[in-house]
Formats: C-alpha cells, sequence, structure tokens
C-alpha cells in the first residue's frame, strides 16, 4: 500500500512502502509475461509525461504502463511545448490540472523539480528523474529483478561501479537497496564519488575486486559525459581499463551474480560487450520490470486516492 499522492523519492518512502511496489510489480509481470495489456485498472484516467531531458526507456515504459492500464496518455517534449515560449514550470503543471489530467510523469534536469510541482498541482507528480539528485523508478525496477532472481533483497551485496557523483540511478539504489537491508558497495575514480555518500549508507571501496569480491550483483553505471566538468578522468578508453568491468573483473562475484546496467550502455566503457550480452546480463529483463513497476506504482497511487 501507498500512502502518498505523489512518487518523488526513494528517500522519502518506507520499506513497507518499497515493499509493496515490489509485490504488485511482480505480479503486474507476471501479467505482461501471459500477454495481459488490456487492463481497466485507470479507466477514465489521463497521464501526461512531461520531459525536459532525453529519454528513451523511462517515459516509452511509462506510457506503456498508462496504455496497458487502460488510461490515456499524453506526452510533452519541452522542446516542443510552450516551455520554448516561456512558460513556467508551475503554469504548465496548472494547465494540465486544469484538463483535469491525474498524472504528471516528469523529468528535469534541476535536482527538486517535481518536489517543487507536487506542491502546486493536484493531479500525481512521479519522479522520472531530477537533476542528480533521484531516480526512483529505475531503482524499483532494479529491486524488481534482484528480487525475481534472489527470492529477496535482505543479505544481498550490490556493487555499483560507474559515474557515481553524477548519478541519480546510484542514490535511488543506495536508499532503497539499504532500506530492504542489502549492503551497497560503490566504487569509482574519486573525482566521481560525492561528499557524504557513506553517510547515506554506501560501503566505499578502494579497488573494482574489493567490490565485485563475493557480490550478487554487479551495476555498471553509465559515465554521464553530458554531465561532466572536463577533467574527472583522463579519457574513456583509460575509464574501460581502469575502472570498467570486464570479464575477469567479474569472475569475483559469486557464481550466480548477475550483471545489471540501467541503461543507455557506453558498450565497451562501464562494461564490455560480451558482458552486457552474457547469459549474465538482465539489462533487458530490467526493462520489462520497467514497465511492471510503472504499472504498479499508477495502480498504486490510484488506490491511494480512491482511499482519501
Ligand atoms: N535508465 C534510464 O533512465 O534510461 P532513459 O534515459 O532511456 O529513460
Amino acid at each position: 500500500m501507498l500512502h502518498r499522492k505523489d512518487l518523488l523519492g526513494l528517500y522519502d518512502l518506507t520499506a513497507e512502502e518499497i515493499q509493496s511496489i515490489l509485490t504488485t510489480a511482480a505480479q503486474m509481470k507476471d501479467k505482461l509475461r501471459s500477454g495481459e495489456k488490456n487492463l481497466s485498472f485507470l479507466k477514465g484516467k489521463t497521464a501526461t509525461t512531461l520531459f525536459y531531458e532525453n529519454s528513451t526507456r523511462t517515459r516509452v515504459s511509462f506510457e506503456l504502463a498508462v496504455k496497458y492500464l487502460g488510461a490515456t496518455c499524453i506526452n510533452i517534449a519541452a522542446g516542443t511545448s510552450s516551455v520554448k515560449k516561456g512558460e513556467t514550470l508551475v503554469d504548465t503543471g496548472e494547465t494540465l490540472d486544469a484538463m483535469k489530467n491525474d498524472f504528471i510523469i516528469m523529468r528535469h534536469p534541476m535536482a527538486g523539480a517535481p518536489h517543487f510541482l507536487s506542491k502546486h498541482v493536484t493531479a500525481s507528480v512521479i519522479n522520472g528523474g531530477d537533476g542528480r539528485n533521484e531516480h526512483p523508478t529505475q531503482a524499483l525496477l532494479d529491486m524488481c529483478t534482484m528480487a525475481e532472481k534472489f527470492g529477496k533483497i535482505e543479505g544481498l551485496k550490490v556493487a555499483i561501479l560507474g559515474d557515481i557523483s553524477n548519478s541519480r540511478v546510484a542514490k535511488s539504489n543506495l536508499f532503497g537497496l539499504r532500506k530492504l537491508g542489502a549492503e551497497v558497495r560503490m566504487y569509482a575514480p574519486q573525482t566521481l564519488i560525492p561528499k557524504g555518500i557513506e553517510k547515506l549508507g554506501a560501503k566505499l571501496c578502494k579497488s573494482r575486486e574489493e567490490a565485485v569480491e563475493g557480490a550478487d550483483v554487479v551495476m555498471g553505471l553509465r559515465i554521464q559525459l553530458e554531465r561532466q566538468q572536463a577533467g574527472s578522468f583522463p579519457s574513456l578508453d583509460e575509464y574501460a581499463h581502469f575502472y570498467g568491468v570486464n570479464r575477469k573483473i567479474f569472475s569475483l562475484a559469486k557464481p550466480n551474480a548477475l550483471i545489471m546496467h540501467p541503461g543507455p550502455v557506453n558498450r565497451g566503457v562501464e562494461l564490455t560487450g560480451s558482458l552486457i550480452d552474457d547469459q549474465s546480463s538482465v539489462i533487458l529483463d530490467q526493462v520489462l520490470s520497467g514497465v511492471a513497476v510503472r504499472m504498479a506504482i499508477l495502480y498504486l497511487i490510484t488506490q491511494y486516492r480512491n482511499r482519501v
């Protein structure tokens, strides 16, 4: 059960709420696998995706989730909307409210933008990624795949390697995984580790080997060239050589360990191409979990709104 109108971040959610989303998502995933895509849980509702940054997985899977649940989906790309004419975020949100829209699913380069908008609109706001802050639905879909493969999250050792400093995925995974009792190890060049991440529960490692040794999950994070100041590391080739995950490093993980990546992947940088395509890789299962988790969130928020 969810106890809120908006889904803004995993920092705010209780362990029970996270577990409830994962349980519902597992049911939705079963439905998707059996071809049930004409559900009516959200019949009569309308959702709008409002993306101020590029996206393939998040935007498309939200649109499919809305449609599979029987609702109507409208897509606004900020680049072709009245935002280009100077309209503010709040004015855009109030305009959608006036049209009786029920959900705003948004991605924004500014940390906190969905939190801000949620205070000014009647619609439920779902965070599809806000700057370097959080990407809660990505972490939930990652946990959905882990829970399905291992039966539970508690006790898992999850190694996260890559651009942690710029990564909202890393932070949401850290909050969610720790709340459900997993160990979260992190490794990256010093320039890509945010200050204070240990205080949030991460175990910082001194080498790739230390991070991956005995891990259940090895997650590569995209090097975010668009958010980097020049000079965080010398070159992509050097990053791949000294910090990327290859088969030799991955062999230190548990024999049944999973390779994960939120995508999009820089092939041969965070992970070697052969690992991305390896049978241990669940990157495409993460994509399916993405539709299921987003269906679960839309469904649980609608249930909450029907209760209050
Ligand atoms: N993982 C993720 O957020 O991918 P997109 O940028 O394609 O949505």
